[in-house]
């Protein structure tokens, strides 16, 4: 693997968020789980966790429980009813109608425990950002076997929600839901310039 593999990689990748009905295999959702926990993590403790749905009758289940949820939260907003229905709605599709899901997870389990919040709240980022990182080998893990994948940052919206519909552990907590499946569309993004981003001395 030289660099230019890798780049191609990573620039081709992007967020996909329709899918044809091809179911995926069993065995290549392995093999993106596999490469996503050969991320580094703080003290190699490997703090991320999954729950992979594929079952019709599960991922329905949480899209329409995560759907009521985020009616609520619009309702409390003040956003018009007609716009409630149709968001949550599609929201509610992009879940029911993935081929797949992943949920991400993060446990404080195996990471250190300090008696003051501002190092605990520092070892809680470390486990968030490691955490980050096997979704990013993930991304790209999937891209590179012909798969499509959106991040969704729902989960961290109704975190009760999601415990509750997939029974997770007291331990786990979801950070974010990966839909997963064959891409049914092209998309494109950009980055603004690196020198907008960065600071030399
Ligand atoms: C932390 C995080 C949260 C995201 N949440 C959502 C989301 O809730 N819904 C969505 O459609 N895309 C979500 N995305 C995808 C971004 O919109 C996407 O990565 C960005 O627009 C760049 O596009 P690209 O991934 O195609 O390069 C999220 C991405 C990240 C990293």
């Amino acid at each position: 693997m030289n660099l230019a593999a890798l780049f191609d990689i990573m620039k081709s990748r992007r967020s996909i968020r329709r899918y044809t009905d091809q179911p995926v295999p069993g065995d290549v959702l392995h093999r993106v789980l596999e490469a996503a926990v050969w991320a580094p993590s703080a003290h190699n403790r490997q703090p991320w966790r999954f729950v992979v749905i594929t079952e019709p009758a599960r991922k329905q289940s949480l899209a329409q429980a995560m759907g009521q949820h985020f009616r609520v939260d619009l309702e409390a907003d003040g956003v018009p009813g007609e716009q409630i229905e149709q968001r949550a709605q599609r929201s509610c599709q992009r879940i029911s109608h993935a081929p797949a899901l992943i949920m991400l997870c993060l446990s404080m389990s195996d990471m250190d425990q300090y008696p003051d919040e501002r190092r605990q709240r520092a070892e809680w980022t470390m486990a968030v950002q490691s955490t980050a990182l096997a979704a990013q080998n993930l991304l790209l893990a999937a891209h590179s076997v012909g798969l499509g994948v959106c991040w969704m940052c729902a989960p961290l919206f109704c975190p009760d929600v999601i415990r509750q519909e997939l029974s997770l552990p007291g331990d786990w907590e979801a950070q974010a839901l990966f839909t997963v499946g064959y891409p049914a569309e092209q998309c494109t993004s950009d980055r603004e310039p690196l020198e907008t981003k960065t600071i030399w001395y």
